[in-house]
C-alpha cells in the first residue's frame, strides 16, 4: 500500500471544506488511514502566515510579498506534514495546493508563470490527483459572502474571481489526466459527493487501499 496525495482545489465558496470533510468520514470509516490538512495553514507556523496574509488590513508593498508566504507555507507544510504522511502510506487530502497559487496569483494577480513554477521547483512532491470543484463566480461568491466575516480574497472584485476560475480551467485542460473538473452548479452537496466517489475510488483502489 502507498501513500496517494490528493487535493482539492476552486473558488471561493465552491464547497471544497465541506466535501473533504465527508471524504474523510467515509474514508475513515473504511479503515483508510487519512489525513486531512490544508494551505494556507497546515502547520503551527503556517497558521500564523495564514491569520496575516488573510486579514483585510494586511496591505503589502511588494507585488511579491504575498506568493512568498505562501510558498514559506507550503515548503514547511510538505516537509513537516505531507511527505512524512505519505511515507507513512497515508492517504494526503489537501484543501488548496500548488494550483491555488497559479490560479489566484498567476491568474487572479498577474505574476508571470514561469517565476511561479520556478519556486514551485522547490518542492518536493506533485499531487498524484486533484479534484476541481467548479462553480460561477457570482454563486460561489454569494455563497462565501453570506459566512462570517470577509478575509482578504473575498473581498477582491468579481472580475478577479473570474480571472481565478478561468486559471484554475485551463490548468485542468491543460493536465487532463490529473485534474477532473467537477460542476457543483445545480448540484446539492451529497450528488457532489457522489460525483467525487466515482473519481476518487479507482484511484484509492489502483494504490492499494481497497475499499
Ligand atoms: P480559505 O479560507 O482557505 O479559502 P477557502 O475556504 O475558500 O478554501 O482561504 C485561503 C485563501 O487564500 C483563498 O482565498 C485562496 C487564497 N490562496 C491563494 O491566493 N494562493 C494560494 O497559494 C493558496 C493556497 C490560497
Amino acid at each position: 500500500m502507498s501513500g496517494l496525495f490528493l487535493t482539492f482545489e476552486g473558488i471561493e465558496g465552491v464547497g471544497k471544506t465541506t466535501q473533504l470533510q465527508k471524504l474523510v468520514t467515509w474514508l475513515s470509516e473504511r479503515n483508510v488511514p487519512v489525513i486531512l490538512t490544508r494551505e494556507p495553514g497546515g502547520t503551527a507556523l503556517g497558521q500564523q502566515l495564514r491569520s496575516i496574509i488573510l486579514d483585510p488590513s494586511t496591505r503589502f508593498h511588494s507585488k511579491y510579498t504575498e506568493i512568498m508566504m505562501f510558498m514559506a507555507d507550503r515548503l514547511e507544510h510538505v516537509a513537516a506534514v505531507m511527505e512524512p504522511a505519505i511515507r507513512e502510506g497515508k492517504v494526503v487530502l489537501c484543501d488548496r495546493f500548488i494550483d491555488s497559487t497559479v490560479a489566484y496569483q498567476v491568474g487572479g494577480r498577474g505574476l508571470p508563470a514561469d517565476f511561479v513554477a520556478g519556486l514551485h521547483s522547490l518542492l518536493p512532491l506533485r499531487p498524484d490527483f486533484t479534484v476541481l470543484l467548479d462553480v460561477e463566480p457570482e454563486e460561489g461568491l454569494a455563497r462565501a459572502r453570506g459566512r462570517a466575516k470577509l478575509d482578504r480574497f473575498e473581498q477582491e472584485t468579481m472580475a478577479f474571481h473570474r480571472r481565478v476560475r478561468a486559471q484554475y480551467l485551463e490548468i485542468a485542460s491543460s493536465e487532463p489526466h490529473r485534474v477532473t473538473v467537477v460542476s457543483t452548479t445545480q448540484l446539492n452537496v451529497d450528488a457532489v459527493f457522489d460525483r467525487i466517489l466515482e473519481i476518487v475510488t479507482p484511484i484509492l483502489n489502483r494504490s492499494g487501499h481497497s475499499l
